[in-house]
């Protein structure tokens, strides 16, 4: 199947095999200064003061919740149209998670839910940028100034991205990115705090490396002293130089990566309009971009004869790999039995899950490969029309 569309793929070449091999070859591997330039050349492209280097978004996620001083007792608000990550942090944090319902538009948090939600407990809400949307950055910021609450952008599926003149990054007191595999830019796995505050930079980066005083590369440098405090019982969560380095090649293409992206956006938007069966995603504005990480349709499934796996299964056939991004987190046996209140509803969320289904969209596809994708998605949409 050499014509096969996958789902996704990084887009990886030359200059990245080089400053890998680079870094393989200099003798130190572990955090060190690509990470450090990474940290830099990453905070001036978000336009934040500061960024901390790490293993995955979860992390960052993780330890951005520990610096904003989130713990046992409080409660933080996430969408239920994201990846168990968002929520599970605010587990992993001692905190209890609160789902609320998305709005209909691009399925992101609805302020109007995250407001009926917030209570004496509740210490921050944290928006998704879902498939590389931002998620109503100027009502959710004026919602926490309003309640003196932290907003902590989940920032995985964007860079870039920007709303007005708000940028994926910026508006969070905190915002966290991930650098996985198919992610916009990637490290192979990694991920990125960026706040504008020095002491939850601070705060993050101790948590991240055991609670150490002095990280690795400043105790085994020549003439350097070993000795280390430790004030608390932190995480192995840093990266290393080898994933730094092929972060900054990245780093250096995401304007490239995310045109190619916004290109193929535009063609499916052109050429897939008009299917009665399928809702597209809306447009980009003069003002509102999004990364386009991901391109989801949603199926009019009462007009159909196929429900979406059979849809999926049919461009399978033809040729084309797709995915779903999400399952209602509150659809999931753990937070079903956990997490969702007495008596509490999702219906945008609830009218969207069983319909959403996300096509390829990847800088390294060329014109025959979405020309491909294009004619499978509507010879399964003609084969499914009832
Ligand atoms: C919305 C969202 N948040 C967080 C994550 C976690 O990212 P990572 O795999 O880098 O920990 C993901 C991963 O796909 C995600 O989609």
């Amino acid at each position: 199947m050499s014509d096969y569309v996958p789902f996704a793929e990084p887009t990886l070449d030359e200059a990245e095999i080089d400053a890998v091999t680079r870094v393989l070859r200099s003798g130190w591997v572990s955090t060190g200064v690509e990470a450090d330039s990474f940290e830099k050349e990453f905070a001036n492209y978000v336009g934040t003061r500061h960024a901390v280097a790490l293993n995955s978004c979860t992390a960052a996620l993780h330890l951005a919740l520990l610096a904003l001083g989130i713990g046992p007792g409080d409660e933080v608000i996430v969408p239920t149209i994201t990846f168990t990550a968002t929520a599970a942090a605010v587990v992993h944090a001692g905190a209890t998670p609160v789902l609320a319902d998305v709005e209909p538009v691009h399925l992101t948090l609805d302020p109007e839910q995250v407001e009926k939600l917030i209570g004496k407990r509740t210490k921050a809400v944290v928006p998704v940028h879902f498939t590389g949307r931002m998620a109503s950055p100027g009502p959710l910021r004026e919602l926490c100034d309003q309640h003196g609450i932290a907003l902590l952008e989940d920032a995985a599926h964007t860079l870039p991205a920007s709303d007005g003149p708000y940028r994926a990054g910026q508006v969070g007191d905190v915002s966290a990115f991930s650098f996985f595999a198919t992610k916009p830019i990637t490290t192979a796995e990694g991920g990125m705090l960026c706040t504008d505050d020095s002491r939850i930079a601070e705060e993050a980066r101790v948590w991240s490396l055991h609670g150490l005083s002095r990280g690795a590369v400043n105790r085994y440098r020549p003439g350097a002293r070993a000795a280390y405090d430790v004030d608390r019982p932190g995480f192995k969560y840093n990266m290393s130089d080898v994933q730094a380095a092929l972060g900054r090649v990245q780093l250096a293409k995401a304007d490239r990566l995310h045109a190619a992206r916004t290109t193929i956006a535009e063609t499916y938007l052109r050429e897939l309009d008009g299917l009665p069966n399928l809702r597209l995603p809306a447009p980009d504005t003069a003002d509102n971009l999004s990364s386009w990480y991901l391109f989801p349709v949603q199926l009019r499934l009462e007009n159909m004869q196929a429900d979406r796996d059979a849809f999926r299964d049919e461009l399978h056939e033809l040729g084309v790999g797709t995915s779903v991004h999400f399952v209602p987190l509150h659809h999931f046996s753990w937070y079903a039995e956990n997490v969702v209140r007495d008596g509490q509803r999702f219906p945008v969320a609830d009218a969207a899950a069983g319909r959403l289904l996300s096509l390829p969209i990847f800088p390294a596809m060329d014109d025959g490969a979405v020309e491909r994708v294009v004619t499978a998605v509507r010879k399964a949409h003609e084969g499914t029309r009832s």
